[in-house]
């Protein structure tokens, strides 16, 4: 049907070999070298193979490279707004060379593409940042990225595809730019205007979202990206569980939902383009811009990387090239006096306009407080809701630290029964001894033994914080540095907190009840905390408690006091 939109720069570029070529092509690979691909480069290559990219028909080269960098074009003259180049460590570059096959793997070692590597070249990393995203700032994710994390080499060439990368979730909903196509063609739809989104929807965006269509006379896709978005945004479980909810909102047979497999690099304005083009290939017509596009937030300073509408203003020069229109997105607005929602440039000066930032929405989700009907549908809510429970229902870490008889032992157990007794999540003792006899039977009491014990303990209580748990930890953990790792694993999926139990040495020796220092002092044990080893104090804990001032109930009953307090028990 000739109504459907060309792809970008001409035909759609599919890069998948036919069966019997991959069945060919598998058999030569077990000479190959392989990479092994980083999940944002699966997302890369995913969308390189399904044409998603067209018409890029691998990894950019040096020469288109740097011609997108300076001037966001192919060396065909194409429009090409971001580079999507493969980066590789040193040590396996020097293994290759230019003209040879490699294998791209994923992480588990499935072939999914091979690589005729034409250019193998070490990029200036921070030139590309300038060039690209304008700034050098490393609060910039993709700055970030391109200092921190990428590796030193790129290589380019000719990807030929062997088999898409497997996702066993929401399997129905990721769709090729060809089904996509062949969907709409199936639907009857010509004119189809596609909603780019990292985050939940609520009500402005379904009412933006279908405005825009029905005033572009078309149907509506809704295309979340759902392969890597802004560090700390929404998980996308949660945000696909929320879409498919909004999905019953829109009126039957107006709207599709399909999940794009793309890496974002919050590149704003040059960022704007390459979505476009995307939503080109998978054959919309027009997409939905709005302000601050794909904009990374603010730099160090406070201020916004890019102008609100910088990334419209780009796409008006290209638009005629891009050939697919921009529908600049609307500020909608509740006004509750008409009990509806309306662009904020039609509302009159006598309305009501009702107002909820995204700041406050979190903060009532976090606290479990309510969220009013028109901002959004109760389904959507009760998904976020999932995901963040307030604190009562989180899980968290209670991590002791202290000298060996300072009591965290019997102050740990107190808490864990009273917090039985609360009885609100499944609680768990993770006591030094314990973890020394199950987890760490092998270790000694070195440095290197002891962070590697304490990292474990980490570990344990932060899949047990995730999942909802109470995870109480009772080691010495002397070195201020592996609890800070600990924190750092904890913190990001629950509550935590450092309780410091500050008994001094001297009333500690003087307990002796394992008989441990009277060995240390005699030098029959080696490198004891406190005694020939050193036990950093804490500077940020929580909670302080000394044992010769404070009985273990009372101690225990103060920790349950501050847990209160932070919320984390009612
Ligand atoms: S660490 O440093 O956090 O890994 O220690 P932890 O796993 O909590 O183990 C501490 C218990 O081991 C006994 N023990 C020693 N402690 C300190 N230094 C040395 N060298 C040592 N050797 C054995 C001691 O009984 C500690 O138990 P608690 O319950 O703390 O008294």
């Amino acid at each position: 049907m000739g109504a459907f939109k060309e792809a970008h720069g001409g035909k759609l570029r599919e890069l998948y070999l036919s069966e019997r070529q991959a069945d060919e092509e598998k058999v030569r690979a077990k000479d190959y070298r392989s990479w092994d691909l980083s999940p944002r480069q699966v997302c890369d290559l995913d969308l390189l193979m399904s044409g998603a990219f067209s018409p890029l028909d691998g990894f950019l080269g040096k020469d288109d490279y740097e011609s997108v960098c300076d001037s966001m074009r192919l060396n065909s003259g194409v429009l090409w707004p971001m580079p999507i180049t493969l980066d590789v460590g040193q040590d396996f570059a020097d293994t290759i060379t230019e003209g040879e096959t490699i294998a791209l793997r994923d992480h588990e070692g499935v072939l999914l593409a091979t690589l005729e590597v034409s250019d193998i070249w070490q990029p200036d990393l921070m030139s590309e940042a300038e060039r690209v995203y304008g700034t050098l700032d490393d609060t910039h994710p993709a700055v970030a990225f391109l200092q921190y994390r990428s590796n030193p080499v790129y290589i380019g060439g000719v990807v030929r595809g062997i088999e898409p990368p497997t996702y066993y979730d929401f399997k129905l909903l990721r769709d090729t730019p060809s089904e996509l196509r062949g969907r709409f063609r199936k639907l009857g739809w010509r004119k189809i205007v596609a909603f780019q989104t990292r985050n939940p929807l609520h009500k402005a965006h379904q009412e933006l979202t279908f405005r825009a269509a029905k005033e572009c006379d078309a149907n509506l896709l809704l295309h979340p990206v759902v392969g890597m978005t802004k560090p700390g945004d929404i998980d996308h479980f949660t945000r696909v569980r929320c879409y498919e909810h909004i999905l019953q909102e829109y009126p039957e047979q107006t709207t599709q939902l399909s999940l794009l497999n793309l890496a974002m690099r919050m590149g704003g304005p040059r960022e704007t383009l390459l979505h476009a083009i995307i939503r080109k290939n998978y054959g919309c017509t027009h997409f939905i811009v709005g302000r601050d596009h794909a904009g990374p937030g603010n730099d160090k300073d406070g201020n916004p990387f890019y102008g609100p509408y910088e990334a419209q203003e780009l796409y008006k020069q290209h638009e005629e090239e891009l050939d697919i229109t921009m529908v600049p997105f609307k500020m909608m607005v509740y006004v509750e006096n008409k009990a509806e929602y309306l662009p904020a440039d039609e509302t009159e000066p006598t309305d009501k306009v009702m107002n909820l930032s995204g700041t406050e929405f979190r903060r009532r989700l976090r606290e479990g407080l309510d969220i009013p009907e028109w901002y959004s549908y109760p389904s959507v809510v009760e998904e976020l809701r999932k995901a963040h429970p307030p604190k009562h229902k989180q899980g968290f870490t209670v991590f002791f630290t202290g000298l060996s008889g300072s009591g965290k032992s019997t102050v740990a157990n107190a808490l864990m029964v009273k917090l039985l007794e609360e009885g609100s999540r499944p609680v768990t003792l993770l006591d030094g001894d314990i973890v020394r006899k199950n987890l760490s039977s092998e270790l000694t009491f070195s440095k290197e033994h002891r962070d590697l014990n304490i990292q474990r303990i980490g570990f344990v209580a932060s899949e047990i914080t995730k999942n909802g748990g109470i995870a109480i930890c009772a080691p010495i953990a002397p070195y201020a540095e592996t609890r800070r790792k600990v924190r750092e694993m904890v913190s990001p999926v629950g509550g935590f907190l450092e309780t410091y139990v500050s008994t001094p040495i001297e009333v500690c020796e003087q307990r002796d009840r394992k008989g441990l220092y009277a060995k240390a002092r005699a030098g029959l044990i080696k490198g004891f905390t406190g005694i020939d080893d050193p036990y950093e104090v804490p500077e940020n804990a929580e909670i302080v408690i000394d044992t010769g001032e404070l009985s273990a109930d009372l101690a225990a009953h103060r920790i349950l006091l501050t847990l209160e307090k932070y919320g984390y028990v009612r």
